[in-house]
């Protein structure tokens, strides 16, 4: 589907976005091993949620879903049912990889497949760790679909992430909440820690390292959950509303973990006007509203360390660099290369289209010059975050725009076009 963008004169009013996707996986997944009854308020709306609920739910765990709250009936340590077919991760890499970790500790086989773009996304990463821990988990080329046969109990393992991804680290803990001892994780780089937080995991900093355990004691008990607003989904808004003239937006309940509001933070940087009230600190994954208001931005030099923790946002950060002053630069992330798609190679070819010149690197990307008319539409290569990016550059653009392949969005964010249309005039 092509959708049309005409350009956006200001934007204003207030949004509120449904759960940060992040959190709602961690919250299913966690709830569903717990004894008993769990709420989730404001999960989010997401296909991606839903593959984690349709998985959820073929392992014999039963699920009660409204617009604004999830109940999951949890049926504690192990007991889970066998599957009659295979789990479908749909496009999830969350899905898939977090439910690996948990599936590896079961005494029952499982298969997790996904759709095409999933199945082409590395698994190895994942099955050497949990094959460490005992896992006997088998893909033909490091790909999906995975096979999980039962295994002994889980050893634990002390094991230093060669990537910096939140999702292998969370695959282990996972996998850890099963074993006798301590399993440790050890981060060189820091990436979101969802997974910590809800566990309420032991988390240390030695010699510059983070390191995590986990073990059967943090095994979960049955609770309620409050999914605060996705902070990557408020970025496109975020965006948008510092470079349109004349405006204001506030967004309400976004979360605000610290390992999240690493792009907040860059933009400020850059000269945005984003103004955080944190509403709640009761626990890790604080929350509160933010006050955007339209910025002059100036592109600064952004830290290899923080790259790990605004890797969802870089896309639409990319458009803040193209209309701020100087050069935008994005080095040290390689691992754009094997998200929903290769996004160097998806944001490049979309800016290209605009007469902007770009240098490619096999770890990142540039881009200068001046915006010229386009009339082609950009391709959002069914990668959603590559479809809001392209939306939002188009509502910036005098002439507007098209993006090719939108209904990929729902990926994430399935209301995208009624909360643009709702601050938009
Ligand atoms: C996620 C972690 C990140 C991120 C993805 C969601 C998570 O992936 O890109 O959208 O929920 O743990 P990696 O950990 O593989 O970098």
């Amino acid at each position: 589907m092509i959708q049309s963008f005409n350009k956006i004169n200001k934007i204003s009013g207030t949004l509120s976005l449904s759960g940060d996707k992040s959190i709602s996986h961690r919250a299913l997944l966690i709830s569903s091993l717990a004894n008993g009854k769990s709420s989730i308020l404001n999960p989010s709306g997401s296909d991606d949620i839903k593959s984690t609920i349709q998985c959820l739910e073929s392992l014999g765990i039963k699920i009660e879903s409204s617009i604004d709250r999830v109940i999951v009936h949890g049926r504690g340590y192990k007991g889970y049912k066998a599957p009659s077919q295979s789990l479908n991760a749909g496009n999830s890499g969350t899905t898939a990889r977090l439910l690996a970790g948990i599936l590896s500790a079961q005494n029952f086989e499982s298969v997790i497949s996904g759709e095409s773009s999933l199945s082409s996304r590395p698994m190895g990463r994942i099955i050497e760790p949990l094959t460490l821990m005992g896992s006997n988990i088998n893909s033909t080329n490091g790909k999906l679909p995975l096979h999980i046969y039962p295994a002994a109990n889980l050893k634990s393992i002390n094991y230093e992430l060669p990537i910096a991804s939140a999702q292998v680290k969370s695959a282990i803990l996972f996998a850890g909440l099963h074993t006798d001892n301590d399993t440790s994780v050890i981060e060189v780089r820091p990436t979101r820690n969802h997974t910590e937080t809800l566990l309420n995991l032991n988390v240390i900093k030695e010699g510059g390292k983070i390191i995590s355990f986990v073990s059967r004691k943090n095994y979960p008990e049955a609770k309620e959950y409050f999914i605060p607003g996705d902070i990557s989904s408020a970025m496109f808004f975020i965006v948008l509303t510092l470079l349109t003239a004349k405006s204001e937006l506030l967004i309400k309940n976004v979360v605000l973990n610290p390992t999240r509001t690493e792009s907040l933070n860059l933009l400020k940087r850059m000269g945005g006007d984003i103004q955080v009230d944190v509403k709640d600190e009761s626990n890790k994954d604080v929350f509160g509203d933010l006050l955007v208001r339209s910025s002059g931005l100036s592109n600064v030099k952004i830290d290899p360390e923080i790259i790990p923790l605004i890797i969802d946002e870089i896309p639409i950060l990319a458009v803040a660099g193209i209309f701020a002053k100087g050069v935008f630069k994005i080095r040290d992330a390689s691992e754009l290369r094997v998200k929903e798609t290769d996004r160097i190679k998806s944001l490049i070819s979309n800016f290209t289209l605009l007469g902007l010149e770009v240098e490619e690197f096999t770890d990142g990307f540039k881009i200068f010059g001046e915006v010229k008319k386009t009339a082609k539409p950009f391709n959002s290569y069914c990668d959603h975050r590559i479809a809001m990016t392209f939306a939002i550059l188009s509502s910036l653009l005098e002439d507007g725009g098209k993006v090719e392949g939108f209904e990929s969005v729902s990926k994430s964010n399935p209301e995208f076009l009624q909360q643009l249309k709702s601050v938009s005039s």
